[in-house]
């Protein structure tokens, strides 16, 4: 473990500084232990939501290496942010998944990125950011993250936050460790432009949770094989006549989606239908959210009509 961490990282529990003792870390406070596997210091407890754990730990073994060559998606999650925007900040991937995003960051200049994630899919991406030295990699849960208030210049989470039971309350710890003058960047499922999702899919995605991952992982070849050749489908008829596109709901997710490998979209499939808990938000509750907390901008887009991304910056200015 990079030692360096520790001018970063505290006590999940009291907010107090850790100091490394015989392979662990301990609070000068109150005594908590974190563990260190593969170096990468372990803060969530083993029994806190195991199923989410479990699922989304799998599906990022099955999909490691997703996003490698994809920077102009991950600017698309978080747009309007650009490369730039990146330069010699502390950045924070809140639910990291396979760390490539985070590897990403650093690429495009910032000074110190941290990712963390509730899954064993931390291992995936202590893997994907060896070659990058200012890339931390964490396990630890959103509600408890192991880091003072206004510690970062720049926060992000890229599809987490719809898979929380207490979606606000993880919005609330987020914008509390965002710097004075700071950003915060989210990606959610959108209510509006989804209810085929909502009415074809979430039955599907529910009952499937009695099954386990793996199993899940088989049945969800099918279905990403049929979604592969929609999207095809979508991306020609869009070429061809731009009125008949869009008479079709979702065509400009479909279209959009045409543009990335197979395996690409497999994982979106499997991503949709792993997931023990799914919501769909609506544009008026982030703006509610939002207004709630003191950016002096917020700016919510869609994103490709049936998702929502929020740029909110200038914290407390
Ligand atoms: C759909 S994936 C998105 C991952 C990544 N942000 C991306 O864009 O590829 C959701 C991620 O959130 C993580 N996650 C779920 N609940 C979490 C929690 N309470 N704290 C931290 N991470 C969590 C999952 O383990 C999973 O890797």
């Amino acid at each position: 473990m990079d030692r360096e961490l520790l001018n970063f990282i505290v006590c999940s529990v009291c907010e107090s500084p850790l100091i490394y003792k015989e392979d662990v870390l301990v609070c000068e406070k109150c005594g908590k232990t974190i563990k260190i596997e593969d170096g990468i210091p372990v803060f969530s407890e083993d029994d806190f939501d195991p199923e989410t754990s479990e699922k989304f730990g799998f599906s990022w073994s099955k999909f490691p290496d997703i996003y490698k060559k994809e920077k102009e998606d991950f600017l698309n999650w978080i747009y309007p942010v650009k490369e730039n925007f990146f330069k010699e900040k502390i950045v924070l991937d809140a639910g990291c998944g396979n760390g490539l995003h985070a590897k990403m960051s650093s690429e495009f200049g910032a000074k110190v990125v941290f990712g963390i994630d509730l899954s064993k899919a931390v291992k995936e991406a202590k893997r994907n950011v060896a070659d990058r030295k200012n890339v931390h990699i964490l396990q630890g849960n959103i509600y408890s993250l192991p880091f003072l208030p206004e510690t970062f210049d720049y926060v992000y989470s890229i599809g987490v936050i719809q898979h929380l039971p207490y979606r606000e309350k993880a919005i609330k710890e987020l914008y509390k460790r965002v710097k004075k003058g700071g950003a915060l960047s989210l990606w959610v499922y959108g209510y509006e432009g989804t209810f085929w999702v909502r009415v074809l899919i979430e039955p599907i995605r529910k009952f499937l949770r009695i099954f386990s991952p793996k199993i899940i992982y088989v049945l969800s070849f099918l279905p990403a094989v049929g979604f592969w050749i929609t999207n095809k489908f979508f991306y020609f008829l869009c070429k061809i006549s731009n009125k008949l596109c869009k008479i079709f709901p979702l065509s400009e997710y479909f279209s959009y989606m045409s543009n990335f490998p197979f395996k690409y979209q497999f994982n979106t499939v499997f991503d949709q239908l792993v997931a023990p808990r799914s919501y769909f938000f609506k544009k008026e509750e982030l703006e509610k959210i939002f207004e709630g907390l003191k950016f002096k901008n917020v700016v919510i887009t869609s994103r490709n009509g049936m998702s929502w991304r929020v740029f909110a910056n200038g914290k407390d200015e």
